[in-house]
């Protein structure tokens, strides 16, 4: 799809449809979009008449609008504007691009000069326009035939109906924006492809097509090999079990200084999660293909730095592996040794998570990062304590918190803070290692997989985001949502110089 900007007053606008969104009971000092007389007219009767309707998310169309170049146009309800909320914008952009993409139109405009309001200005309008258009047309037909594919949008292009200020600098935001939604595409398309495709090997090729697309991109892969020799034994130990073999996937982006201390992001990446010894019952275990979604992420996040030219350095690594059942599968009771010289007792094969990310959260010291941020649907936990909708993050930096929630609340991609209770640590006692995986009991559990993490950060700053309840959706929708991406790109934008 493309995206672009005009000035043209909505009445001038070249297209098959026009989105005019509309305050319910707007006052005159309320934001509206400028509209001419007439057409505000038609407007505010079918409004009174009660023929549609200005509640927020309500789709409305008016056809043969003869005082309008364009003559069909999609009034979009948000709601009354004392109630209005950055949140309700988006949503009733979800609902104006499924409304649309269901007629056989080619070519939209969406009026938002006048709009602007607190929190929601042109530029955040057309940022999650781009953003919720792009997720609408987002399809998955890899593994389909053409049958059963789902059939491609009419829809071709997008044009942002804005003020003379925002047509001088929108295009940077449209950019972002649009940066942001392929990355975001990108992440879907590597988490939703299913794990006898998706495997270690794979996430690894898709790395290293990154690194010949991109010359500002560097990528290095660790072999089964080259992690025994450094000692990555509970990254291997959580891969021994499968015939797909575990890699260390690292990539370089170099957008400042050599010298420049780079922003260090780690994922899970687990490319199926059977639980292993430990096994899992069967109920929705197709999902835990999307165990790979904190690595997709990662990779998500460096590739759009790259396509945006950030002026910052980041190394990403993803810590990918598959966790099997088998006849050389770690035990419940088994002790490794991990690349920090502490040793764990792994209780349960089902929490290996933790496992993969503490070798490479060791080995991403060696970078000498600025921040480590991870990202890991780590635990179970985590969706009973926070649901589907927000993040988890782990974090004792205080100014490091704050910015991930200006950079969470900015781009709508909502996180909350978790406690780090230290004293969680004494649950960890083994007596045959220097600490276990597990606790002996479930109360707290994403408290203490960040805990269990915490004793492998000290060396540098450090947040944890769970994402097991927001990655990806179940039931009807079923698939990757590519968030936090949106938190992400936003903090590597703006926020990497405060903290
Ligand atoms: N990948 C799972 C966590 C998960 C659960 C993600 C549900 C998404 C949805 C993780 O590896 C796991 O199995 N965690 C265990 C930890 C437990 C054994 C301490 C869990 O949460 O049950
Ligand atoms: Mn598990
Ligand atoms: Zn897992």
């Amino acid at each position: 799809m493309h995206f672009s900007l005009t000035h043209n007053a909505p009445q001038s606008i070249d297209a098959d449809c026009l989105i005019l969104p509309v305050f319910k009971d707007a006052k005159a000092k309320d934001p509206q979009v400028k509209l001419p007389s007439k057409v505000a007219k038609i407007l505010n009767d079918q409004l009174q008449l009660g023929n549609i309707s200005s509640d927020c998310g309500q789709v409305n169309w008016l056809f043969e609008v003869k005082e309008c170049t364009v003559s069909r146009l999609l009034v979009l309800g948000l709601g009354p504007f004392k109630e209005f909320t950055s949140e309700k914008a988006v949503n009733a952009l979800q609902a104006a691009a499924k409304a649309l993409l269901q007629k056989p139109y080619t070519r939209a405009a969406l009026a938002l000069d006048g709009l602007a309001s607190d929190g929601m200005d042109e530029h955040q309008w057309i940022e999650q326009a781009t953003l919720a258009f792009h997720a609408a047309t987002y399809q998955f037909n890899a593994f389909k035939s053409e049958k059963t594919a789902a059939k491609k949008p009419t829809l071709k292009s997008l044009s942002y109906a804005v003020s003379s200020d925002t047509l001088k600098t929108g295009q940077k935001t449209l950019d972002y924006a649009l940066a942001l939604a392929e990355g975001m595409s990108f992440v879907k398309d590597l988490a939703n492809t299913p794990s006898n495709y998706c495997t270690p090997a794979y996430i690894a090729k898709v790395a290293q097509d990154l690194d010949k697309k991109y010359t500002s991109l560097s990528t290095q892969v660790l072999s089964v090999t080259e992690m025994k020799k450094l000692g990555l034994n509970a990254l291997l130990a959580v891969g021994q079990g499968s015939r797909q073999e575990p890699k260390l996937i690292i990539v370089e982006y170099k957008g400042a200084k050599k010298a420049s201390a780079p922003i260090a992001l780690v994922g899970k990446g687990i490319t199926f999660d059977t639980g292993g010894i430990s096994i899992k019952p069967p109920a929705t275990m197709d999902e835990m293909k999307f165990d790979m979604c904190g690595a997709a992420t990662v990779l998500g996040a460096i590739k759009t730095a790259a396509a945006l030219k950030l002026p910052i350095n980041i190394v990403a690594i993803a810590a990918c592996a598959e966790n099997m059942p088998g006849g050389n599968a770690i035990k419940p009771g088994d002790v490794v040794t991990t690349l920090s010289g502490q040793t764990v007792e792994i209780l349960n094969t089902d929490a290996e998570g933790r496992l993969v990310l503490c070798d490479a959260l060791t080995y991403c010291a060696r970078y000498k990062p600025k921040v480590v941020l991870d990202f890991a649907t780590l635990t179970g936990a985590m969706v009973v304590a926070l649901g589907t909708t927000m993040s988890g993050f782990f974090t004792d930096d205080e100014a490091l918190a704050n910015a991930l929630n200006a950079a969470g609340k900015k781009s709508l991609d909502s996180t909350w803070r978790m406690p780090l209770i230290a004293s969680f640590k004494d649950d960890l006692k083994s007596n045959f290692a220097d600490f276990a995986n597990i606790a002996p009991h479930r109360w707290g559990g994403a408290i203490e997989a960040a805990i269990f993490l915490a004793q492998f950060t000290q060396d540098y700053r450090w947040a944890h985001f769970d994402i097991a309840g927001i990655a990806y959706l179940s039931g009807a929708n079923k698939g990757a949502t590519a968030r936090p991406l949106p938190l992400i790109m936003q903090y590597l934008q703006h926020y990497t110089d405060e903290c």
